[in-house]
């Protein structure tokens, strides 16, 4: 709508002379002078309109986008007490248009989260607009929140309207903020405090009213202790943090879950799958998920587009860490061999840790007495060593 109104203001700031004093004469050095006039204003008003024009366009493609991703918009799932306390304080602090900061690691849904509270709050009918911290250079990373006028820098053709900007009235998503560098940490601090953006290369500041959400998967805290990252920011954005925890720590949402993707494959591939497994049931409740939910999705997802019938497989190989050497699945080492040298792997990854949920055994499937007993048979210690290497 802002577009709009300019654009009309642009139109009918060209004075209509003919309009001036119609019956009045002109002399011909007059009408020239007054048609070239005429003809510049005209020529300046169409680039206007034409650089309006580019403008719009560029929110319009936008706006198509996010509808598309609203549409897709799913609840966030889980009967943990996390994701309880999750979802109780996302409808706490929606409508009170407060900085958000949401925690996590990848794939736990702090986008989905950053939708569900923008959904929530006043400002819903207006953008949501996202922009990835670590996605650019420091100086385009500043034009894209900020804007630039046009001639600002080499290739600034044309005037850009930032991410800040575009947000005006509704939700600026700001995806790992603790990777932005030093100099966009500095001015986003000023945004914050002053609500209002000046563009690069242009001395006008522009209010604008965009309510923040920050995301990251690093540990803010002790970033801002190593000089990382900025602490009067860090205070700033820290006004409402929201913890996603690893899937691996909330293991009581998988039932949840697996029914939730199931349901939504079924709807989309057309299948009619109504039950998993029980050796997949095993598999996808003893495995860790360091990609979390999005990595169940896409396993889910997987073994849906392979489903003939109603129950659902997985194949185990799927869930190998990448970090494993893929050894379980060649041939040419005895059972033995591949037992011993998955035992030692799994002792490796968890740094000795045979208990609980990130312990060896839980990574193995197995109790952790039988561990003990295998690792006492093939004379490994804690640590995946062979023990006697120790003993030397
Ligand atoms: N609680 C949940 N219920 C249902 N689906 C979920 C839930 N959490 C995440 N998802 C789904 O998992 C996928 C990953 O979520 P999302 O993109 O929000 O994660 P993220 O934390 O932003 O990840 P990254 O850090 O990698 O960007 C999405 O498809 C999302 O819809
Ligand atoms: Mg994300």
């Amino acid at each position: 709508m802002r577009l709009r109104a300019s654009a009309v203001t642009a139109i009918l700031r060209i004075p209509l002379s003919t309009t001036r004093d119609a019956m009045a004469p002109l002399s011909p050095e007059q009408l020239t002078r007054e048609l070239e006039l005429t003809i510049r204003q005209l020529r300046a008003a169409t680039a206007r309109i034409s650089e309006l024009e580019s403008q719009l366009a560029q929110e319009t493609a936008y706006r198509h986008n996010l509808i598309r991703a609203e549409a897709d918009l799913r609840q966030l799932t889980g009967e943990s007490t996390a994701m309880k306390a999750v979802r109780h304080a996302i409808q706490q602090v929606a409508k009170t248009d407060r900085t958000v900061l949401i925690f996590g690691e990848t794939g736990t849904g702090k986008e989905l989260v950053a939708r569900a509270v923008h959904q929530l709050s006043r400002r819903r009918e207006r953008l949501l607009v996202k922009v990835n911290g670590a996605a650019l250079t420091p100086s385009l990373m500043t034009s894209e929140l900020f804007g630039h006028e046009k001639g600002a820098f080499t290739g600034a053709a044309k005037r850009r309207v930032g991410r800040f900007e575009m947000a005006h009235g509704g939700t600026l998503f700001l995806d790992e903020v603790g990777e932005l560098p030093p100099e966009t940490q500095v001015l986003l601090l000023r945004v914050l405090q002053e609500r209002i953006v000046e563009r690069v290369g242009g001395n006008e500041p522009v209010p604008v009213d965009v309510r923040l959400i920050a995301a990251t998967h690093r540990d803010l805290q002790a970033a801002v202790a190593t000089g990382r990252f900025r602490a009067d920011l860090y205070y700033r954005l820290h006004v409402f943090p929201i913890c996603l925890p690893p899937l691996r720590d909330r293991r009581e949402d998988l039932p949840s879950l697996i029914r939730h993707f199931i349901t939504h494959y079924n709807r989309h591939l057309g299948k009619q799958v109504t039950d998993v497994a029980p050796t997949t049931l095993e598999l996808l409740r003893r495995y860790d998920w360091p990609g979390n939910i999005r990595e169940l999705e896409n396993v889910i997802e997987r073994a849906m587009i392979i489903t003939q019938g109603e129950r659902l497989e997985i194949d185990p190989s799927w869930l190998i860490p990448p970090s494993l050497p893929p050894l379980l699945m060649t041939t040419s080492h005895s059972l033995a061999e591949t037992e011993k040298q998955a035992i030692r792997d799994a002792l490796r990854q968890s740094r000795g840790k045979i208990y609980g949920s990130q312990g060896a055994a839980a990574k193995l499937g197995l109790k952790p007495t039988t561990l003990y007993g295998k690792m006492r048979k093939w004379k490994i210690d804690k640590d995946g060593e062979p023990l006697s290497d120790r003993a030397k």
